[in-house]
Parts: structure tokens; sequence; C-alpha cells
């Protein structure tokens, strides 16, 4: 059979387990070595998994398998290495295989698989929750578990209107986005989200009150920015205009991402978000900073929000909570919200809200050894020595052909091509392929190449991504 998508037919009960999957996987246990792959894409069958975000017929034709990971590299089916450059999807900040947190999964997997976390507790949640609570900025020391970044910003939203509620003010339904925005996949995250493309095919069924703010991408005068761009403060005016169209008391909360991610990283225009602190707080509407690539480190500091010096009133996490080997998520929580909504008769639950695997004692025992790493390698705030030299290596790249634009800030670059002909995102598609087949693992989005290597990269593997990253664009067309 080739690679086209074929329905081998069957129950999954029937189908013999793919003997490429066994063969690593048994490799794997017995040996823990890196495996000497012999193409087990041609052994696997290919149709049923409906692979998310993907052009599923034309990967399916070509596709890119990746069979395991260390440290900074993947290793691709056929043996070949290839070398990180976007930390997984923004999550492995702690670099691949870390035998410190698969112990600790290990072991809790033996000790407590699973305990429900509705009506019962199991001690790593606490540990957690207190710890990530020290690590959050001040103020903001209640945690809610989740189990994705999309779940968090569904939970922060909720726990806004649930606010609102609490204090008699329930008229403050209206919710503010901003165009561009990337808050995941949920209803509530695609309605405040402002991607085009992640909304258009479910139009007609998104939240009703939501508003968006401007995003604020100027290529005009921002162009190859280094660091937070110049222009662009006057985009969270914006919000004092939306504020007089719907009357603040009809506002509950604005969510913005510090630094755009998903759609190309956007870092703050100087003063943009204070600006915004500002406004929220002069009409008594919460600020949730969506913090799921930028929290745990990425740019420089355990949260955008300690980096930028403003504090939002909720902020939502997952990605590197965990190192990205185990699903999770949190929301961290201004007390005085969380002390709303603590009233009424002690046995009446305060917020109907929660998930079978919220706080899963597993994910917890993998976020417990992740905080371990990132406190002994102080991977929280290491993107501070290295910055510098990543901002001179991405905008080493201005020369290279197709450059529309190349911005940064922390351990986030971008480079922004122009657009081919044959469509948005087929130029920096070619890229990606072949950057794959030559070593390098990159994250496109349309025509903007995302560069987030895991925190633990040296200043030589970010020069390796970057010489690497430009040979491919040499050969580009
Ligand atoms: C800012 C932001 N919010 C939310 C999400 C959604 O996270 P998840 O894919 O874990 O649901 C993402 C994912 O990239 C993100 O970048």
């Amino acid at each position: 059979m080739g690679r086209e998508a074929q329905d081998s037919g069957g129950t999954l009960a029937e189908r013999p387990p793919s003997p490429a999957l066994f063969a690593f996987t048994k490799m794997s246990i017995l040996s823990i070595e890196r495996p000497n792959m012999t193409s087990p894409a041609n052994a696997l069958d290919l149709s049923s998994y409906w692979m998310p975000f993907t052009a599923n017929r034309q990967f399916k034709k070509q596709p890119r398998i990746l069979v395991a990971a260390e440290g900074m590299h993947y290793t691709r089916e056929d043996g070949g290495r290839i070398i990180d450059s976007s930390a997984g999807l923004w999550c492995v900040n702690a670099g691949h295989a870390r035998p410190e947190i698969a112990d600790a999964v290990q072991r809790q997997l033996m000790t407590l698989d699973y305990s429900p976390s509705f009506q019962m507790g199991q001690p790593g949640a606490f540990d957690l929750a207190a710890r990530l609570a020290r690590l959050a900025p001040k103020g903001l020391d209640r945690v809610f578990f989740t189990n994705s970044g999309s779940e968090s910003v569904d939970t922060a939203l909720k726990i806004a209107l649930a606010y609102w509620k609490a204090k008699g003010q329930g008229g403050r339904f209206r919710i503010i986005g901003r165009e561009k925005g990337y808050n995941g996949v949920g209803f509530g995250g695609i309605s405040v989200g402002g991607l085009v493309n992640n909304r258009r095919q479910f139009a007609g069924q998104l939240l009703p009150a939501v508003d968006h703010l401007p995003h604020t991408w100027d290529l005009q005068k921002n162009a190859f920015s280094r660091g937070q761009p110049e222009h662009g403060v006057e985009k969270a005016d914006a919000l004092e205009a939306l504020i007089a169209l719907h009357g603040a008391d009809t506002i509950a909360a604005v969510i913005v991402e510090p630094v755009a991610g998903s759609a190309g990283v956007l870092p703050p225009p100087k003063g943009y978000l204070e600006r915004l602190r500002e406004i929220t707080e002069k009409h008594g509407i919460l600020l949730i900073f969506d913090e799921v690539i930028t929290g745990f480190g990425r740019v420089g500091a355990p949260f955008a929000a300690e980096r930028f010096g403003v504090t939002p009133d909720l902020i939502t996490s997952a990605k590197g909570i965990t190192n990205g080997v185990l699903p999770m998520g949190a929301v961290f929580v201004r007390r005085e919200i969380h002390d709303a909504l603590m009233t009424g008769p002690d046995n009446a639950m305060e917020l109907f809200h929660g998930y079978t695997y919220s706080a899963h004692p597993v994910a917890c025992a993998a976020a417990l050894a992740t905080l371990d790493i990132y406190e002994r390698e102080g991977l929280l705030t290491r993107v501070r020595d290295i910055e510098k030299h990543f901002e001179d290596a991405v905008h080493s790249l201005r020369s290279k052909p197709h450059v529309l634009d190349i911005r940064n800030i922390g351990l986030m670059g971008a480079v922004e091509l122009k657009p081919r002909e044959d469509g948005v995102g087929a130029r920096a598609y070619d890229l990606l392929v072949d950057c794959f087949n030559s070593g390098l693992l990159i994250r496109v989005a349309g025509d903007v190449i995302a560069i987030s290597p895991p925190l633990i990269v040296t200043t030589d593997q970010i020069d390796d991504i970057i010489a690497q990253l430009g040979a491919a664009m040499d050969r580009l067309k």
C-alpha cells in the first residue's frame, strides 16, 4: 500500500499493531537507545488519523514522521537528526527526554495513577498550585488546573463572567479580544481570538457578546524592529473607543497575548500593555494575559507580565508547565477574584466548572519535576543572557531572498516572507519541507517562520539553526 490515504478496513481490535511502531516501542523499552529506523511510514496506515491543523491530504502523500527526541534534537524516521527550532510547539522549554521528568512520571503512575479532582484531592495538586503561586506575579496566587491552553482560556473567560455575577454586576458580560489573537480553539477562544481562518468555518456560532481591539502589526512603521516596536501604543486607545461604544458596565474582561505568538510573533509596542492596564483599571475591567506561549521563561522571566512590568488580573498558561510532556494548563487568578466567589454556604460549590483531568496526578508530577529543572538550571530567566545573541542571529537573515520583516523578543523570533502567487503559506511550506529534510524543524504560520527553540539552546546551536535556515532560504523559490 502506498502512502495515499486509504482505509485498511476492519475494527481497531482486528488490526495488528503497525510493525514499525511495534519495533520502535520494543526497541525503546528494551534498550532506551536512539532508534536506527528504516522508514516506518511505509508500514504505517495513515488513513484513520485526522491530523490537527494539517493539510491532511498533502501530508499523507509526503509524510514527515518523527520517532524520537533528545535534548535539542528530534530523530526522523530515516534516523536523521534534526534540530528543534520551535521547542515542539513552543512547549519543550527544558529540552527533550529529561530523565528527571520521566522518573517522576513513572513513580507517580505506580503510586497514584489517577484520582478524581471533584470533591477529592491529591498532594501533587496542592504542592504544584502553591509552587506556581510563588512563581506568578504578585497577587495572582490562586490556581485553577486545566489540560490545555484552550481550556485555560475558556476557564479564564468563565471565571471573569462568574466574578462579575458574584459581585452583583452580571451586566458585565462582554469580552474584548484582539485581531490576530490566538487564544486556542474552544468556542470561547475562537470567539475572542482574531485569526480569520480559525473562525471562518464556525461563523454563526461564536460567542455573541465579543468585540476586538485592532492588532498591533504595522509593517510600514515597525519593519525589522528589534524587541518592542516603537510605534503602536495608540492601538491600545482603541479600547477607550470600544468602551465608549458598548459602555464600561457591559464589559467583563479584555484578553490579549502579551506577545502574539501564533499570528507570527508580534511583540507589544512600547507602552502598549501599560496603556491597556491603565484603561482597564480606570474602567474596572479585568485584564487577562494569555501566556500559553510566553509563560515559563520564553521571554526571560517566569511570565511576560513580569518581563513587561504589567500585572493583569488573570493569566492563562499551559505548554511549558510540563515541558510539553503531558497535557496540562493552569489559570492564575488574582486573589480578590477568587475570594469574591468564596461566598454563600460552605457546602455550595463556588464554581460550576472543572475537567475530569484537572490536576491529573501524573501531569502534576511532570510539572513539579519540570519546575525543579527550570529552577535548578535558571531557565526561567536564562533567555535574558542569550537574547541579544538570538536577536542578532535572527536579524542576520535580513538580506536573504523574499524577506518582508524580521521581529523578535525574548527567545521568540519571526522571519516573515513575501507570499508567492500560488497562495499564502506556499513559500513557507516549501521552506518547512526543505528544512525538515536537511536537518531543521521549523514552525510556520502563513508565510511567517517562527523561531522559538528550547530555552536550553546554546549560542552555537542558535548559530546552527540560523545557518541552516539561511541556507534553505537561499534555495527557496
Ligand atoms: C496564546 C495561546 N493561547 C492558547 C493556545 C491554545 O493552547 P492549546 O493548543 O494547548 O489548546 C495557544 C496554543 O498555541 C496559544 O499560543
